[in-house]
């Protein structure tokens, strides 16, 4: 399968392609409703798996693997899953707080049609240390970039991208028979959608709010 991504490109980006990076960044969501029963077709599926494999990784470790699910058993499996996790989580609040989160939509396992479950084979290029002898985990953080990639590359394709991490690891690796060495980063729900909203759910629904970056930024030391 080929995909958009064919060429290197040392070109420096004109204005309106800058403008339209800035707002794939803006633009960006993540979805859990309004999932279309409308099939993600195989080759904008193969341009948001190879954005996510242009992702840097340390080393050029390259250590992700995409495992692509359509099987509604399986789904119904993960969504199990998910019901518990929600379940254990919910007890993390009380009142109005846990009334909040009882009522946000934190998923959309079953009515997407295409799940994806992002792994970090950490074994991969084993004898492969550059960059990560005293960080063991940017095998890891390589793999986020990619899924990053992914999320980016879903809503230009205009696919709603949602990212399922009320999920017990050991479920997700059962149900998907991942072995002991490969690392569960993310369980990822994709499909069209009928909005992208404008801003993030957990701020609209009064979660949470977005900081001011000026507060985030220190000069020099922390
Ligand atoms: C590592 C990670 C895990 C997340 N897990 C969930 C999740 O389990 N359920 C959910 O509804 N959203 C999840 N999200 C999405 C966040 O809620 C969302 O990114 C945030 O509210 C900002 O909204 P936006 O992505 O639309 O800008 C996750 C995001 C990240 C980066």
């Amino acid at each position: 399968m080929s995909s958009l991504i064919t060429m290197k490109e040392s070109m420096p980006f004109n204005e309106q392609e800058k403008e339209s990076f800035y707002r794939l960044l803006n633009a960006r969501r993540d979805v859990r409703s309004g999932f279309l029963d409308k099939a993600v077709p195989d080759n904008v599926l193969q341009n948001i798996l190879a954005a996510a494999h242009e992702a840097p990784s340390v080393g050029f470790l390259q250590p992700w693997n995409f495992i692509i699910i359509r099987s509604q058993a399986t789904k119904q499996k993960i969504k199990e899953a998910y019901l518990q996790a929600k379940e254990t989580e919910a007890e993390l609040f009380s009142g109005a707080r846990k009334d909040l989160y009882e009522s946000l939509k934190l998923e959309g396992i079953l009515e997407a049609p295409l799940n994806i479950c992002v792994t970090c084979d950490r074994k991969r290029d084993d004898n492969n240390q550059l960059g990560r002898s005293t960080q063991g985990e940017m095998d890891i953080y390589s793999t986020v970039c990619a899924i990053q990639n992914m999320w980016l590359a879903a809503r230009i394709e205009d696919v709603g991208m949602g990212w399922v991490s009320i999920l017990e690891p050991m479920q997700i690796r059962k149900t998907l028979d991942i072995p002991d060495s490969v690392e569960i980063v993310a369980y990822l729900c994709l499909g069209y959608v009928d909005e992208f909203k404008d801003s993030p759910e957990l701020e609209t629904k009064g979660w949470n709010k977005r900081l001011d970056l000026e507060d985030l930024v220190r000069y020099e030391t922390w």
